[in-house]
């Protein structure tokens, strides 16, 4: 089966009853948005541009909100998402560091996702731990007191 641009047919069959179910609702971008990256984990063109005409919005309009709102994402996630907390507490104790180590190790920016579609890196707000801060999570799993020095091994668990 090929998939168009807008993802497979199911996705956007879902996507088209999102719009056509907010088409001509006030302050209906955002809710469609989030929608359509719920469908399709982040916002491909394609989705921006379907968003847009069938709501009868700007594509710049789109654009912007999607550049500006961090829970927007404009390429696709990695498959193991780590979350570096940049609360008080994990600061206080270190998470710069990590999050530079982790940098460094996957040769990625914090925001960006390596080439191999295995991690992506996010700064995040406190996860509510901060006993055990420097607090790190990958996916649904938290690291507290983690060092810099720890970095490779706990890669190294996603790895295989
Ligand atoms: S500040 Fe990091 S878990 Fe609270």
């Amino acid at each position: 089966m090929s998939c168009t641009n807008l993802g497979t047919p199911e996705q956007e069959e879902q996507l088209r009853a999102v719009t056509a179910s907010l088409k001509g609702t006030p302050g209906a971008i955002m809710p469609a948005m989030q929608k359509a990256q719920g469908i399709y984990g982040y916002l491909p063109f394609a989705v921006q541009k379907l968003i847009a005409d069938d709501l009868g919005v700007p594509l710049e309009e789109i654009y912007g909100i999607a550049t500006f709102y961090s829970q927007f994402a404009l390429v696709p996630k990695g498959k193991n998402r780590i979350g570096v907390c940049m609360g008080t507490a994990c600061y206080v104790k270190g998470s710069a560091q990590v999050l530079e180590a982790l940098e460094t190790n996957l040769k990625i920016k914090t925001g960006e996702t390596t080439p191999d579609g295995l991690f992506t890196i996010d700064a995040t707000r406190c996860l509510g731990c901060c006993g055990l801060a420097p607090v790190l999570s990958v996916n649904e799993h938290v690291y507290g007191k983690v060092t810099a020095e720890k970095i490779p091994e706990i890669l190294n668990n996603y790895r295989n």
